[in-house]
């Protein structure tokens, strides 16, 4: 059977991938922002996985106003990328693995998440940007992925407790699926930031520091949070922390911190980055 090695969250800043392109990794203000990814990298030689399941909110580039699902789920053997307005270089493409994807997709579906089937699916920097910080090397992607899609663009969004419970389901469709592959579970997106309005540069350092310790201890107290209570106290682009809860759904409960970086300001956002591995 299939089993989920571990879960990441990262902040997917498209200024990252254009700090990457230009070899800025030791520039003074990215510096201390980088320093918080070769211990992931490290984590990850270790495990090793096969696939990385994705959890990410197109910006725009995939879906538009004029359609929007609530959760989608990749279905394709390969996903192209584009840039939808950062002046970002545009990646090679990444391997799907279509037979778990539909294998998710019916679990999911038997456990009453109706999502959105997409064969194809073209992916933003909520993807890119995660996977060239996680496995550097300009496109040459380690393992294939299965991208899920979370609406945080057109409200009504879905509530942090849906997106937790979508997680247990992703969870289950996981551990069920009978190859042996070895599955991390990616949360990509936060932390506090708003990126436009009367609070254009909101930044919420106490809130995301506290974000971070419960949501392995307690995402029960997180996922109490109604979209309301995200957007006021990390930002309205700070919501794409119900990213997060979907990846750590899909763990037990019980989890361990392996790693744990913050660092503020990156562009205008607070960004944290966590690898959790299940309690033994
Ligand atoms: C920024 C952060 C994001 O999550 C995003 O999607 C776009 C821009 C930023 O801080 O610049
Ligand atoms: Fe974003």
């Amino acid at each position: 059977m299939a089993t989920i090695v571990g879960g990441i969250t990262t902040s997917h800043i498209p200024a990252i991938g254009n700090a990457i392109a230009k070899g800025k990794q030791n520039d003074p203000y990215w510096k201390p922002f980088f320093d918080g990814y070769p211990p992931v990298r490290a984590w990850l030689d270790a495990v090793k996985p096969d696939v990385a399941v994705v959890v990410y909110n197109d910006h725009g580039l995939n879906f538009f106003l004029d359609q929007i699902p609530t959760f989608a789920i990749g279905a394709a053997s390969q996903y192209s990328n584009s840039d939808e307005g950062w002046g970002l270089d545009v990646l090679p493409p990444v391997s799907g693995n279509p037979a778990l994807s539909w294998h998710v997709i019916e679990s999911v579906m038997a456990d009453e998440f109706d999502v959105a089937m997409c064969q194809q699916m073209t992916i933003d920097h909520g993807v890119m940007v995660p996977m060239s910080l996680l496995w550097p090397g300009g496109g040459t992607w380690p393992l294939s992925i299965v991208p899920l899609e979370v609406n945080t663009v057109q409200h009504p969004l879905p509530s942090p407790a849906r997106c937790y419970r979508l997680g247990k389901a992703l969870g289950r469709a996981i551990r069920s699926y009978p190859e042996p592959l070895k599955v991390v579970v990616l949360g990509t997106g936060g932390m506090s930031h708003q990126l436009q309005g009367e609070r254009a540069g909101f930044i919420n350092r106490p809130f995301d520091l506290m974000f971070m310790k419960t949501i392995a201890n307690d995402p029960d107290a997180l996922a109490g949070y109604s979209i309301g209570d995200l957007v006021a106290a990390a930002g309205s682009e700070g919501v794409e922390l119900i990213m997060w809860l979907v990846m750590r759904g899909a763990l037990g409960d019980r989890v361990s911190t392996i790693h744990s970086h913050y660092h503020i300001p990156v562009s205008s956002t607070g960004a944290g980055v966590l690898v959790l591995e299940n309690a033994a």
